[in-house]
């Protein structure tokens, strides 16, 4: 953590006071760090307390340097965004994107992984809003350090206390280790469907909408990495940091492959390519007939496969989306494109292509197997680079 940059945000619940230790051991391990209070927090705890510990200035309004724009700076130079403890009215305002004093601001204007430490009375937290504001905010990319169960100000036990110190400070390093491990590395991603003409008008595709793909890019890029995107026609809005090549059928998108591969050291394939195309395109809207038709196809390239052939040192993951026997499946395609690894996804329910959900086992060698859970894929592509990232270090 030493030199790393912790913008510690307390809002205005009990365990105020235990943020004042926590800021400590941060500080003790080399953390240069800004705290912002909030109105409510300055209640329970004083800023002299925090600005004592952090050897800088407490922030605790929108409005005490307006010419230096505060949020703007503040959200920016930070590695991290750390809420401890967090109120039910902060998460809702997170969750909802309500910016109306220094901190909610900041959590707007940030590109900064967010990290929230929960801690109030046990119904509050149980509280359905409270619970799909968590939810919301996960889904999100934000880690939640659950709070324990244990004495509670009302004197009563319950879950809702703060997380405790040691849990808080590993969490945070484990945030901070996640902003850079990917520095150094030039990340090829495919993602989105491809459209396979059979006339100026119509066209072969699927149902895929490279939401995985762009998942992953951006994951990449928070993570450090320079990113190469080859995305297919979608409507989603690849991240602004990526390098993006628009492409619409699969020809198009092995050669922008090939143009880009060469630089890559971790490729992934999330695209659903058409395996085959018509074998002819033709000039104009195809006139109805009464006759039967038939279309001709032919194969397409194996973008995959093919940079399996070439791999110079490449780490390469494939997906697979399977209705059925799916490892048996993924551990076939594995060994046939020569990938290091491949994603594997079922598709046959309501998870998988053009839905928010997704479902992930990351298979590899022989036996080699982690289960990524369910989740958001915004959630799963973090696991995926998690396991990513501890697969290329193991060898
Ligand atoms: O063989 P299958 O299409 O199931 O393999 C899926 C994996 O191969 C995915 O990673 C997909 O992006 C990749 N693929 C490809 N080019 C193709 C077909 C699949 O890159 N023509």
């Amino acid at each position: 953590m030493n030199g790393r940059r912790v913008l510690l945000g307390v809002t205005g619940g009990i365990a105020a006071y235990k943020a004042a230790a926590l800021a400590s051991r941060l500080v003790q391990a080399g953390v240069v760090l800004d705290v912002v209070m909030t109105a409510d927090a300055l209640k329970f705890v004083g800023e002299a307390t925090f600005a004592a510990l952090a050897r800088r200035p407490v922030h605790t309004s929108l409005w005490e340097r307006v010419d230096a724009i505060p949020h703007i700076a503040l959200a920016r130079e930070n590695d991290v965004i750390a809420i401890v403890p967090a109120t039910a009215n902060t998460i809702a305002k997170l969750a909802l994107g309500i910016a109306d004093d220094l901190l909610t601001n900041i959590a707007l204007a940030t590109r900064a992984p967010l990290l929230l430490a929960p801690a109030m009375n046990t119904t509050m937290l149980e509280h359905e809003a409270t619970r799909a504001h968590l939810a919301t905010l996960r889904a999100r990319g934000a880690t939640i350090v659950e709070p324990g169960v244990g004495f509670l100000a009302e004197r009563e036990h319950g879950a809702g206390r703060l997380a405790d110190e040691d849990a808080l400070i590993a969490a945070i390093a484990s945030v901070l280790r996640r902003t850079n491990d990917l520095a150094g590395e030039h990340v090829l991603i495919t993602a989105g469907p491809t459209r396979e003409p059979i006339d100026p008008v119509r066209f072969l595709s699927n149902a895929a909408t490279g939401t995985q793909g762009l998942e992953l890019a951006r994951e990449a890029l928070a993570r450090g990495a320079q990113v190469d995107l080859v995305l297919g026609p979608t409507p989603l809005e690849p991240p602004a940091g990526a390098r993006t090549t628009h492409v619409s059928t699969a020809c198009e998108m092995d050669d922008a492959v090939r143009a880009r591969a060469f630089e890559a050291t971790i490729a992934i394939a999330t695209a659903a390519v058409a395996d085959w195309r018509p074998a002819v395109t033709h000039e104009h809207k195809v006139k109805k007939t009464g006759d039967p038709q038939t279309l001709a196809l032919e194969r397409n390239p194996d973008i995959l496969a093919n940079l399996g052939a070439n791999k110079n040192g490449l780490f390469l993951v494939g997906f697979a989306a399977e209705t059925e026997a799916f490892e048996t499946n993924a551990r076939d395609k594995l060994v046939r494109k020569h990938c290091d690894a491949i994603a594997v996804n079922d598709v046959g329910g309501e998870r998988g292509f053009g839905t928010g959900a997704n479902a992930l086992v990351l298979l590899w060698g022989t036996d080699g197997r982690r289960d990524l859970g369910t989740g958001s894929k915004r959630e799963l592509a973090a696991r995926l680079w998690d396991a990513i990232v501890d697969l290329k270090k193991s060898g």
